[in-house]
């Protein structure tokens, strides 16, 4: 990787509805529609910045070994990662939810040890540890939303944002783990080798962060 071109991995899906706007105040577009392409890597309207767009659960690691010099991120996603290999200099004030477990309406408290349903089986071990709590965990990638009603689990670990899927699923929040927004990380290396191009692309995007 040539030290004077940047890689910037971005999560695909909703999140990207936001970061674009973003990004387009910071200077930096894309060359052509992402949503109509197939494409995972794409220029920019800068000849020396190019954007990955990739499953959020892998922009860490892209960042964290440098395939990637910066990368958009949920902070759920940062949490269960862990932060080994990158810096995290700038919350982008976007894509905001909370990181909540949920369980049936007016459940009554379980006795023993607690079956947990979730996709972040770190953040759920970690938080439950410190309440003291026991739980059996059970690693779901979707629809966590069903293991209450199916019996599969006491209680979740998921985003919650509008908390409608919540609702429709005769769930109801109960503790906050930590609210949750995007976040650009910077891979440690390249914060060094190249500190003048990252430094630049952080204060436009800090400008369009105060101004949005
Ligand atoms: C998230 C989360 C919930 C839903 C919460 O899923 O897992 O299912 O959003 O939103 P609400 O509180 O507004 O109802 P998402 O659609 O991001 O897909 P995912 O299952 O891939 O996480």
């Amino acid at each position: 990787m040539k030290s004077t071109q940047l890689i910037i991995a971005l999560t695909k899906g909703r999140i990207l509805d936001e970061v674009l706007p973003l990004f387009e105040q910071a200077n930096i577009v894309p060359a052509e529609d992402i949503s109509k392409s197939r494409k995972l890597i794409f220029d920019t309207n800068l000849s020396n910045v190019k954007l990955l767009v990739i499953r959020g659960t892998d922009v860490p690691t892209y960042v964290e070994f440098g395939s990637a010099d910066m990368g958009v991120v949920g902070k759920d996603l940062l949490l269960e990662h862990g932060d080994e290999g990158f810096y995290e200099p700038l919350d982008l004030k976007i894509a905001k939810c909370r990181l909540m477990t949920a369980g049936p309406v007016n459940a009554k408290p379980v006795q023993g040890r607690l079956k947990v349903a979730t996709k972040f089986t770190n953040i759920a071990k970690k938080y439950f540890a410190e309440q003291g709590q026991q739980i059996d965990l059970i690693k779901l990638n979707g629809a966590l939303e069903l293991a209450p009603a199916m019996g599969l689990a006491d209680s979740i670990v998921d985003i919650v944002d509008t908390g409608k899927t919540l609702e429709a699923n005769g769930l109801e929040p109960k503790e906050l783990i930590a609210h949750v927004s995007s976040r650009i990380i910077v891979n440690k290396a390249s914060m060094k080798i190249k500190n003048s191009l990252i430094s630049d692309v952080l204060q436009q995007l800090r400008d369009a962060v105060d101004n949005n």
